[in-house]
């Protein structure tokens, strides 16, 4: 391997609230628990929290000190305009976002075409805030279809911003079928597509871009499976559904990033 891509990166565990919980009370609660929970981790690798934008002000202001990034889960592929019932990324920006998921599969489902995805990571970019892009088949099927579907969902996406600026996209390995299904991929299935998305990357755009860009799995992962799927995946952490809403079970996962790390830079 590539003495690039041995260099160990900051890892990332996002949690993803999606349309949870039902208050803004609750979203407080929950956000200042996971700082307090998470203090010691958050010391050497990076969270965030994704709650549903009405709740970002709030969120962002709960978090007071804490390193703990807010993230949002989309924004519109236009800078503004007629477009009733989305936000904008300088929006977003305005009330303490850091980083934005693009591109998630949820939306995906509901007509959200590469080319929007494309459009909403240029927004993001150019408001200067992290973007996490997600990728994923439906299926792994026998024909081996789901890697020209990966290498075109990435490829739409990151051909419109500036080469200097891939290095900053993380990038999100969930495949459909794993979304919330408590199917979790196995840890040889997020390797192989990890090395994958690092083939396609080194490709279209070179390896010294391609080793600096963070690759996360997301897909099922609860503390029951997040040690072995790090361990054995070498992904540079995750993307949490679920059990991001039940604090005690984040900030095991979190734990547990953490500790992979600290072993790994101590080796
Ligand atoms: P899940 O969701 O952990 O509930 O499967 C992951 C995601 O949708 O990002």
């Amino acid at each position: 391997m590539n003495i690039m891509f041995m260099t160990i990166m900051q890892p990332l565990v996002i949690g993803n609230w999606k349309q949870h919980p039902d208050t803004v009370d609750e979203a407080i609660i929950l956000a200042k628990k996971v700082a307090t929970l998470s203090r010691k981790s958050l010391e050497e690798i990076a969270v965030s929290i994704a709650p549903p934008h009405a709740f970002l002000s709030d969120v962002h202001k709960a978090l007071g000190k804490s390193s703990i990034l807010v993230a949002c889960q989309g924004v519109s592929s236009y800078e503004r305009g007629a477009h009733t019932g989305e936000v904008s990324a300088s929006m977003v920006q305005s009330v303490g976002v850091q980083q934005v998921i693009v591109g998630h599969s949820e939306q995906r489902l509901n007509g959200v075409t590469n080319e929007m995805v494309a459009g909403a990571l240029q927004q993001v970019i150019k408001s200067n805030l992290i973007p996490v892009l997600c990728i994923g088949e439906f299926e792994r099927d026998t024909q081996g279809d789901f890697y020209a579907h990966i290498e075109t969902q990435l490829f739409t996406a990151l051909q419109v911003i500036a080469k200097s600026k891939i290095q900053h996209v993380v990038v999100a390995y969930e495949p459909i079928w794993a979304i919330g299904t408590g199917e979790t991929a196995t840890a040889e299935i997020i390797l192989e597509m990890k090395l994958y998305i690092q083939k396609v990357l080194i490709t279209h755009f070179g390896r010294a871009i391609a080793s600096k860009v963070r690759i996360l799995y997301g897909g099922s992962v609860n503390e029951v499976v997040a040690k072995s799927l790090i361990e054995e995946s070498e992904v540079h952490g995750f993307l949490v559904g679920g059990a991001s809403l039940k604090p005690e079970e984040f900030v095991k996962i979190i734990s547990i990033v953490h500790s992979n790390y600290v072993a790994r830079k101590n080796s």
